[in-house]
């Protein structure tokens, strides 16, 4: 069986940049709260009406695309990781597919929030080692201020996340131990509403009672979204904060100490790990569980908050450029949001 790498890598963030003094105009916060409760500071939000979740992963495709070496007409397979797709369906990945004239080839929508792009990483590093596909396209964007609620209702959600997009080609490799060692992932559904956008959706209430919904009366009827739904503004997503965070500081550690036990390494092997930029004191915890040291960790939260399945490829990305991540290092991707879903990756570059 083949290894697979990642041959190529590009982000793009949008140009318009919001600070938490602009997020304190509109609701009841301040920067201080912001940067003190998650680090961020600023974030990036898409141009409404023009730019869009696929166009945003069109633009990360380019030059994840460019820098493999290799054209839009060597691509065998799209992944697109999203939670917040351009239409409820068809999937984001046919529309990055039609703008980058890339008709024919498969493309797979995945739905796994802030681990998306691990899931992703890992189905396209299946497909190559089975040499089933050999340049495979894997790309996680974000568009999150297009549905945040930014009353103050909805600022323990809306301060956190940003938009942008991040992209990989990942290509087979006869290079003995490079390029993805392994990929681990797991998840709870048991804590799905713990950070979720119910509504709207088919559930009819199912799992959390009809009353709080106002459902019509007829079978024939939809009920993806009902008046009362509308005028509660029901519409928007939902976290328990301080869950998410308590099963992230635990399920970080726990998933990469699994990925370094599966390649037979210690913490003190990995150069460089990049994980999700969820909130900057759970990077900071896992750094020091893990004996990081600063130049260790990749952090971008202060400039682009949470841009969920767009954070492990933009912060990598971005690392990359700057020259943090070299020949032979030791690359340890790791990851955590809502399902509850978490994974990690090993990559010796
Ligand atoms: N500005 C000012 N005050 C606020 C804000 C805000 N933006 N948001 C909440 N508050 C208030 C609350 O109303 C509450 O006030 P009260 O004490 O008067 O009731 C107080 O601040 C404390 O609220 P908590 O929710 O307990 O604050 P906490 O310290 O837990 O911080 C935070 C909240 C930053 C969201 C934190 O819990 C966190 O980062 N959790 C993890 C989130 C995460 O990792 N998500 C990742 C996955 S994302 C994905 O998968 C899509």
């Amino acid at each position: 069986m083949k290894q697979s790498k990642i041959a190529g890598i590009g982000h793009y963030v949008p140009k318009k940049i919001v600070t938490n003094h602009d997020l304190a105009e509109v609701m009841d916060t301040s920067d201080e709260w912001i940067r003190e409760r998650t680090g961020i500071i600023e974030r990036r939000y898409a141009e409404r009406h023009k730019e869009t979740t696929s166009t945003m992963g069109v633009e990360a495709a380019k030059i994840a695309i460019e820098r493999a070496g290799i054209t839009n007409k060597d691509v065998d397979f799209i992944i697109f990781a999203t939670l917040s797709p351009d239409y409820y369906f068809p999937g984001a990945g046919v529309l990055l597919q039609r703008q980058m004239d890339m008709a024919g080839i498969g493309a797979l929508d995945i739905r796994n929030q802030c681990s998306g792009f691990i899931y992703a990483l890992s189905v396209a590093d299946q497909f190559v080692k089975t040499g089933m596909y050999k340049n495979v396209l894997v790309v996680g964007s974000e568009f999150h201020s297009s549905g945040l609620d930014f009353s103050t209702k909805g600022r323990n959600i809306s301060v956190i996340f940003g938009d942008g997009a991040g992209a990989v080609i990942v290509q087979p490799t006869d290079v003995k131990n490079k390029g993805i060692l392994s990929t681990h992932l797991h998840a709870d559904g048991e804590y799905a509403e713990k950070l979720a956008f119910i509504n709207p959706g088919s559930h009819g209430g199912a799992f959390l009672g009809t009353e709080q919904y106002g459902y019509p009366e007829g079978d024939f009827d939809s009920i993806w979204l009902t008046d009362k739904i509308w005028a509660d503004k029901d519409i928007y997503p939902n976290m328990e904060g301080q869950a998410v965070f308590k099963m992230a500081v635990q399920k970080f550690p726990e998933v990469i100490a699994e990925a370094l036990s599966k390649n037979k390494l210690t913490s003190a092997d990995i150069d460089i790990l990049v994980p999700h930029q969820a909130n900057l004191r759970i990077s900071q915890f896992v750094q020091k569980k893990l004996g990081l040291k600063d130049d260790q960790v990749v952090n971008n939260i202060q400039k682009y908050g949470n841009t969920t399945a767009a954070s492990v490829p933009i912060a990598l990305s971005e690392a990359w450029e700057a020259g943090r991540v070299k020949d032979g290092d030791l690359v340890c991707l790791a990851a955590f949001g809502s399902g509850f879903t978490w994974g990690s990756a090993l990559i010796r570059w």
